[in-house]
């Protein structure tokens, strides 16, 4: 079995250090790997990208992060992923790794993803410049993190991403700002693949659980919907989904 960590939305920033540190020193006891769902910092910066690396990083098991949208907020996307990498941390976007557990190849796909909405309400790939080139960005980072899932030999495969890849898990938000909040071609994505399990966030208000048109399990590990520093799920398992008690 693999157990692993999942969180999202934890928006650090100095004022933010040493609220989850307590808990994340007893996860090596608890999970094998963290997976964080992008939206890492409150605004991009380099600075709260080294306050993030201080909070989540050398924690004795690998952390494997996608960027949010407020992670891209001051443009500095490229050294924020400079400044986790140099502390240890795997940033993925559009691409996989795959971490040796237990005997077992977990294969981790990440992306940040996008928005675009979900079948009967979705943004299409027509009219304005600008409304191509918005649907055109969902349709390419969606079809990088399918063609990342596919690319990885491995026992067990997770699809990490900040962006939803259905509707079920927002359930709770505003049904006007879905096509803000994912879109369904990251759903087609995950289902290109053998994906195990696809964890999301960006949805603060959504819920937990749900599944992809092809049936792999969702959820959604933003911070205000877990409630907790982070939620343990298991692969290689019968179920998914483990009772952890609030840290
Ligand atoms: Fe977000």
């Amino acid at each position: 079995m693999i157990r692993i960590a999942a969180v999202g939305d934890v928006h650090v920033d100095k004022d933010v250090l040493g609220r989850y540190r307590p808990a994340l020193e007893e996860l090596p006891d608890r999970a094998d790997a963290l997976l964080i769902a992008g939206d890492l910092t409150r605004h991009g910066t380099v600075e709260e990208a080294r306050c993030f690396a201080t909070e989540f990083g050398g924690l004795g098991v690998p952390v494997v992060v996608v960027l949010g949208n407020h992670d891209h907020q001051s443009d500095l996307q490229d050294a924020v992923t400079g400044t986790l990498t140099d502390a240890g941390i795997t940033v993925l976007e559009g691409s996989a790794t795959v971490l040796e557990i237990n005997g077992h190849r977990l294969g981790i796909a990440g992306s940040k993803g996008f928005g675009g909405g979900f079948a009967g309400a979705c943004a299409s790939n027509f009219g304005e410049r600008e409304m191509k080139n918005f649907v055109g960005t969902t349709e390419e980072i969606s079809a990088r993190l399918g063609e990342a899932l596919r690319s990885v030999e491995c026992d067990a495969l997770v699809a990490l991403t900040h962006y939803a890849p259905v509707p079920e898990t927002l359930i709770g938000e505003p049904l006007e700002i879905y096509p803000f909040l994912g879109c369904y071609q990251l759903g087609q994505a995950i289902d290109s693949a053998p994906t195990a399990l696809a964890l999301h966030g960006h949805a603060h208000h959504g819920s937990e659980r749900g599944r992809t048109p092809g049936g792999v399990p969702v959820r959604n590990v933003a911070h205000p919907v877990i409630k907790q520093a982070y939620n343990v799920y298991q692969l290689l398992s019968e179920t998914v989904d483990t009772e952890l008690l609030p840290a």
